[in-house]
């Protein structure tokens, strides 16, 4: 069996180098835990950055996916394939009318790239207002709509004479910036890699508006929110508003990559044949995979069970975090403890106690486990906060 310091050397030597990585490596999961080279076990409350909804390797899912490799893998967009239209079918029940129709691709960025042509296609108009402190993906379109500066350091410019940012929130800002030359204006329903930031109902339905109203199209991107991570299938629907194209993809395969567009019959017309594509996009493997996260998330209740579950947990952690300064915040099982430049230490704190968490933001905890976590991880966790502060105290 290769020993950790050998797969260290290994990645240094042949990886490209764009990755800081923690000091192990896992080689089986289970539910919300992962098991290290010596059989460690670690209690997963990163869940791959909000990929493995269902915890790793859940029953139903490997069932799945051993059932499909059998049988078929991938086939090409040249030919009709049952399991990208069932999982198109899936999404159309779990989506608000009018949003019924599914375009399959393999990645968060790549559903934002689409969403941004389809827009631009449908609108004929070429801006685009985006958010500060927003994350939309690494290729270039998503690139430069995401509104971080450190993202695009390096690589400018981007795309220039396309993106218009406002403030996060800004009400006036988004009366004033969407106009008729505006094709659409993307957000993230919650901020994530941007440090979990809950945006008000306010700010998200004049968004809405103020698309209907100037004829722009509202792009969410519920790539980190998306079904039921927040308590709802997905994050738009706290502030009972429909969007235009929605994006998924992370929690969406389970653990296997795919993304997604959504959007309603007239929005999807403006894309013909030939005007986007993906030879991977929608594979029989990954839709059958996709097909079964969404019946295992419906038939479980799993969005309800984040609300009560992350309710809970954010009201006990804000009252374990009362002698702090910290600002705890959320919706349901996505939760963020603003440590400002304790959240690194806090994080160090966590993998000695064998607790996978994120810092985003530099200064921000994220929390988003599977969302099948049990009762007694989250007892787990909530200790080790309270043994961190009172350590500090
Ligand atoms: C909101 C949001 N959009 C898009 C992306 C990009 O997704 P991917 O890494 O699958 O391209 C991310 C990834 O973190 C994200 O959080």
């Amino acid at each position: 069996m290769m020993k950790f310091e050998e797969i260290k050397k290994l990645s240094i030597s042949y990886l490209f180098a764009n990755y800081s990585r923690e000091e192990v490596c896992f080689e089986k999961g289970r539910g919300e835990f992962l098991y290290d080279l010596d059989g460690n076990e670690y209690l997963d409350l990163v869940a791959g950055i909000a990929v493995n909804i269902l915890g790793h390797c859940h029953p139903a899912i490997t069932k799945t996916v051993k059932e499909q490799v059998d049988k078929l893998v991938h086939v090409s967009n040249l030919y009709y394939i049952k399991e990208q239209a069932q999982l198109a079918q899936a999404l159309a029940t779990i989506m608000p009318e009018p949003l019924s129709r599914s375009l399959f691709v393999n990645s968060g960025a790549e559903a934002n790239e689409a969403a941004l042509k389809l827009a631009v296609k449908k609108t004929k108009r070429r801006r685009v207002v985006a958010v500060n402190n927003s994350f939309h993906g690494r290729t270039i379109g998503a690139l430069s709509a995401t509104g971080q500066q450190k993202y695009h350091d390096g690589f400018e410019p981007l795309l220039s004479n396309v993106f218009d940012f406002i403030n996060y929130g800004d009400i006036e800002a988004l009366k004033e910036m969407v106009t008729s030359d505006t094709a659409a204006v993307i957000l993230e329903p919650i901020q994530g890699e941007g440090g979990i930031v809950v945006p008000s109902a306010e700010f998200m339905r004049t968004a809405r508006d103020v698309c209907t109203d100037r004829g722009a199209l509202l792009i969410i991107d519920e790539v980190q929110t998306g079904l039921g991570r927040t308590g709802k299938m997905f994050a738009f629907e706290h502030f009972d508003i429909v969007p235009d194209i929605v994006t998924l993809a992370k929690g969406l395969g389970g653990g296997f990559p795919i993304g997604a567009i959504v959007s309603s019959d007239d929005v999807a017309s403006a894309f013909q044949p030939g005007s986007h594509g993906s030879t991977f996009g929608g594979n029989p493997f990954v839709c059958r995979v996709a097909t079964k996260v969404i019946e295992i998330i419906k038939s479980e209740g799993l969005d309800s069970r984040a609300r009560e579950i992350g309710e809970a947990w954010i009201s006990r952690m804000k009252s374990l975090c009362n002698s702090k300064p910290f600002d705890v915040r959320g919706k349901g099982l996505m939760i963020g403890i603003e440590m400002g430049e304790e959240a690194k230490q806090f994080q160090k704190f966590c993998f000695k106690d064998r607790i996978l968490v994120n810092v985003c933001a530099g200064k921000v905890i994220r929390i988003v486990p599977a969302l099948i976590i049990s009762e007694s991880s989250i007892s787990r966790f909530d200790q080790t906060l309270l043994s961190y502060i009172n350590s500090r105290s």
